[in-house]
């Protein structure tokens, strides 16, 4: 099933998520790998025009998730989910959510600091809002590579838990955000009270 329910997620949600995580380090690792090119090499105009192409797909699929996010059910909490754990779970989804939106955005603002468009594969150009100068530029390349770090750290702990879940405690945490939900609960089921986290 494509939406997602109070017993799990559907397809959408879970593409969503699998595709995002692949994008952030693909875009991260091509970060690091085209800033540290020389100007002959072959990568060095098309790399950075990569990256922010991805980036800017990473950007519109950030905006769908967060619309389809609001527009479904919750998935319920786990029954051996514990208060701290639900806490520390949602901290980190509102974390990586920041970082990753704060990220876009200083790609963005380095992207057109120049005057020039963000271009998406010569297909959608993202305008100009606002150019920076030098001081700015340096400002926002530096919070584009902490916060870079700072998502791939993150979300590392982030996997590690769900490992955890699923080697040691040997919950449903990880296997629900990889198996869609095949049906809709009865509608009785779906809003009853206690259900959402
Ligand atoms: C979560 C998504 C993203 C991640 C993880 C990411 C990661 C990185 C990393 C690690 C670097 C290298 C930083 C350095 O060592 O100086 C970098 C550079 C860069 N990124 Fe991103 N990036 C993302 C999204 C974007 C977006 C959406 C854009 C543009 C719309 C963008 C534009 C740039 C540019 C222009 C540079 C080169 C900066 C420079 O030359 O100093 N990035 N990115």
């Amino acid at each position: 099933m494509l939406k997602d329910a109070t017993t799990g997620y559907g397809l959408l949600t879970i593409l969503l998520h699998w595709v995002s995580a692949l994008l952030i380090f693909f875009l991260f690792g091509l970060g690091i790998y085209m800033t540290g090119l020389d100007y002959y090499s072959e990568w060095y105009h098309k790399g950075p025009a990569l990256h922010v192409s991805l980036g800017l797909i990473l950007l519109l699929l950030m905006v769908v998730r967060i619309v389809w996010r609001l527009v479904n059910k919750k998935p319920a909490a786990l029954p051996n989910h514990s208060r701290t754990t639900l806490f520390l779970a949602t901290l980190v989804k509102y974390l990586l959510y920041g970082l990753i939106l704060i990220v876009i955005a200083s790609g963005y603002l380095i992207t057109t600091a120049e005057g020039k468009p963000a271009s998406l594969f010569d297909i959608i150009h993202f305008p100009v809002i606002t150019q920076l100068d030098t001081t700015n530029v340096d400002r926002a390349g530096l919070v584009h590579e902490l916060l870079a770090w700072a998502i791939v750290i993150v979300a590392a702990l982030h996997a590690l838990a769900a490992l955890v879940h699923h080697f040691v405690i040997r919950d449903q945490t990880l296997v629900r955000m990889l198996k869609p939900i095949k049906k809709m609960p009865p509608a009785d089921e779906q809003s009853s009270p206690g259900n959402s986290r």
